[in-house]
């Protein structure tokens, strides 16, 4: 395929994840480019496929049932899409359930705080950077999650007793409650290889 047919795909790739304008600077490398994309592929994927998973939990059993289907089907998800893009990628937030920020992704949650305060819609908040570890480069990417409506039900400020004893069960440390709709609930956090 000629490269100059290639390039409108990919940019509008990056137009329909609403990726800011700068994640396609010219003087990125090929790799970082690719490594980007992909990053972003599978971040669309892995959040498409956990709610699907959360949609269906749900109906079929409501909050009760759909805790475990969480518990156990997110980090399996993460690891099947990570697996097929070549890519570590799980979620975090500043107030985990699961998985705690590492010092670097809490740097960015707060940045992405302050970017919501400053009024940038949540759907837009994205970052990314290369950096090297122990001599290897990596692309780090991280966006922003909003809470929706459905989210509440076990991450509001109005969990049912019930369910907060069962996340309280299997998460004895859970922090993720008290979220208002349209707060930023986390993001997910994609580390790609530059070979
Ligand atoms: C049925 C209960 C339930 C609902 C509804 C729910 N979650 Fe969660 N959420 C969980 C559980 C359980 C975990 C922990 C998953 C794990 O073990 O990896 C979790 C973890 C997360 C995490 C990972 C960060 C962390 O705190 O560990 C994010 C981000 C998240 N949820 C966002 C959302 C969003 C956004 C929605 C709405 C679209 C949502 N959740 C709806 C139960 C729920």
């Amino acid at each position: 395929m000629p490269i100059n047919s290639f390039r409108p795909v990919v940019l509008s790739v990056f137009a329909a994840l609403a990726l800011s304008p700068l994640a396609v600077q010219a003087d990125m490398s090929e790799s970082e480019q690719a490594a980007l994309q992909k990053s972003q592929a599978a971040i669309k994927e892995y959040a498409t496929t956990l709610k699907a998973a959360l949609q269906t939990a749900m109906k079929a059993g409501g909050p009760m049932a759909a805790i475990p289907v969480c518990h156990t089907q997110a980090p399996q998800i993460a690891a099947q899409v990570g697996k097929k893009y070549d890519l570590e990628i799980h979620r975090t937030s500043l107030k985990p359930r699961a998985i705690a920020p590492q010092p670097w992704e809490k740097t960015v949650l707060e940045q992405f705080e302050a970017e919501k305060k400053a009024g940038k819609p949540i759907g837009k908040i994205v970052w990314h950077q290369t950096v090297e570890v122990d001599g290897q480069n990596e692309l780090r990417l991280m966006k922003a999650i909003p809470t929706g409506e459905v989210c509440l039900t076990c991450h509001g400020t109005n969990v049912a007793p019930a369910v907060l004893s069962k996340i309280k069960s299997l998460y004895p440390k859970d922090e993720a409650t008290g979220y208002k709709l349209g707060d930023i609930r986390g993001a997910f956090s994609v580390t790609a290889s530059l070979n």
